[in-house]
């Protein structure tokens, strides 16, 4: 009897040990537990994944690993690490994540890889270029953007000397920069309170909150989650996703019977251009679905970055009135009131403290705080990096947040302080590690548009309106919320025209 006990002890033991175990060179982390991994260290380390990966940098270094239920994840701190992973093409591939399987869909371009992804990123960018993508062409289609916000604002406010009663910051700007990307794709802009599109905004916001990074259910238990589907929302996401493909599709449609291949309006009609010159091509690339997954992914990745990141700015100039008041100043001496500032103003360096709030607002924001997981190309082998094994089915987190976030970079990260991006003399300097939208080979295809966008909307809101906290009440937090995505939590402004 003791001697059975003592067997049974012992294969006990050995079977925890085999639970716990991890693949050799597995990069250093926490106690993988039994059956969930980490998912506990992730909780108690933050409520939100950016928290937990800053303590998980601290504790065990640039390149530390984890679990999810069986899942490896592998976390890269640091500009050197970061960078080289970037610029590595056997880890330039993305993982799947749980909708990926029950869709059975992977088109477009955030989440498909190799030879296929590149032709169709490489198509993507040169022709979104032609329609304006970053080009001063785009600067009217923003202004016209910017001006329906002005009127949404100006409704609001109840004289003329006198600060508007505190209104929700995420209601002022409502569909706004999603026109710019939609022009751009289909030729067309909706008005800011149409029902359809603020639906359609509301599902993509919807889809990316329930995106399956950290410690979510379906990652750890997908075969539970499809059983017992109540415990997961991803079912709901598959349904939103599906209704804004829907929505492209309907205006792809639309394009096929009023096109001129002639004479493309749009990147819709140039992508169908281009599938009916390789019709005969079997192993074309350039497909329907194709199509639909690229608008998908640019309405998807374009909107919400866009958008939180705005929201960002005018919480940052309410917490700190003396910027608000230096960009005010700068604008009015340079550009004036009688017209709206423009990119010629930021490109020939005449507004430098502007153009450097707006690099402080993309770095204090991070609004995509661990960038897009990457992975092993095709997640078909493991791959050695600095001296560590990366699994191939693992995900891996760049851990921008934490770059920067980091004091040994920026000596002061947590104060909002525009004056780090300048000299001297007052000129807009570049620091390395400053990679909002990351870099290398699979860096942020809309990196030039967003970086106009958030630049017009802040410049031209500050040009027109003072902001402050609501009188009386406490400043809003800027610890952000959020996943693969981050934004404030909702705040109020109370508004005033400048004069
Ligand atoms: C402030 C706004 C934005 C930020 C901070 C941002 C940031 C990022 C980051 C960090 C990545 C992942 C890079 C990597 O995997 O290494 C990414 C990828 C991507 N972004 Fe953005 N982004 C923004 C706006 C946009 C816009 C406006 C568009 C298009 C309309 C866009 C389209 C994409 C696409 C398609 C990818 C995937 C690229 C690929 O996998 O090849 N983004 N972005």
């Amino acid at each position: 009897m003791i001697v059975d006990l003592i067997l049974a002890g012992i294969a006990l033991y050995f079977l925890w040990l085999l639970l716990l175990a991890k693949p050799k060179s597995f990069p250093p982390g926490p106690v993988r537990f039994p059956v969930i991994g980490n998912i506990y260290h992730l909780r108690k380390w933050g409520p939100y994944l950016y928290q937990s990966m800053a303590e998980m940098k601290r504790r065990y270094g640039e390149v530390a690993g984890f679990f999810v239920g069986p899942n490896p994840i592998i976390l890269v701190s640091g500009l050197e690490a970061i960078k080289e992973l970037s610029f590595r093409e056997d880890l330039s591939g993305r993982p799947s994540f749980f909708h990926h399987k029950l869709e059975k869909v992977k088109n477009g371009l955030l989440f498909t890889m190799g030879e296929r992804w590149k032709e169709q990123r490489r198509f993507t960018l040169r022709h979104l270029r032609d329609f304006g993508f970053g080009k001063s062409s785009m600067e009217s289609i923003t202004i016209e953007e910017i001006e329906a916000v002005f009127s949404g604002i100006d409704k609001s406010l109840e004289g003329e000397n006198s600060w508007s009663k505190p209104i929700v910051v995420h209601d002022i700007l409502g569909t706004a920069n999603i026109n710019v990307i939609w022009h751009i794709l289909a030729g067309k802009r909706y008005s800011l309170t149409d029902p359809l599109l603020n639906q359609l905004l509301n599902y993509v916001k919807d889809v990316i909150a329930q995106v399956e990074i950290g410690g979510k259910l379906e990652m750890a238990f997908p075969k539970l989650v499809e059983l017992l589907p109540f415990l997961s929302n991803a079912w709901d996401s598959i349904e939103k996703r599906e209704k804004v493909r829907n929505f492209i599709k309907k205006a792809i449609d639309e394009h096929k019977i009023s096109i001129d291949y002639n004479s493309p309006r749009d990147f819709i009609d140039i992508y169908l251009a281009e599938m009916a010159r390789r019709k005969e091509d079997p192993d074309s690339t350039f497909t329907d679905p194709q199509l639909t997954g690229i608008g998908f992914d640019l309405f998807g990745a374009g909107y919400d970055t866009t958008f939180n990141t705005i929201v960002f700015s005018l919480l940052y100039m309410i917490l700190n009135p003396e910027v608000q008041k230096k960009v005010q100043e700068e604008l009015d001496s340079v550009v004036g009131r009688d017209r709206l500032p423009s990119f010629q103003d930021r490109d020939s360096h005449r507004i430098p403290y502007t153009e450097a709030t707006v690099m402080e607002i993309l770095r204090c924001s991070t609004v995509v705080p661990m960038s897009v997981p990457h992975a092993p190309l095709y997640c078909s082998k493991d791959i050695e990096f600095r001296g560590h094994i990366i699994p191939k089915n693992s995900q891996i987190f760049l851990n921008l947040y934490d770059l920067h976030h980091d004091p040994a970079v920026w000596g002061d990260p947590e104060n909002f302080r525009p004056e780090r991006f300048l000299n001297q003399d007052g000129k807009v300097i570049r620091n390395e590690a400053f990679i909002p939208f990351g870099i290398g080979k699979r860096s942020c295809l809309g990196e030039s548009l967003a970086r106009n966008n958030v630049f017009l909307f802040f410049a031209c809101l500050m040009q027109r309106y003072s902001m402050q906290k609501p009188d009386g009440e406490a400043p809003p937090s800027d610890e952000p919320v959020g996943n693969i995505t981050i934004m404030p939590k909702p705040f109020k402004v109370q508004v005033m025209k400048r004069h």
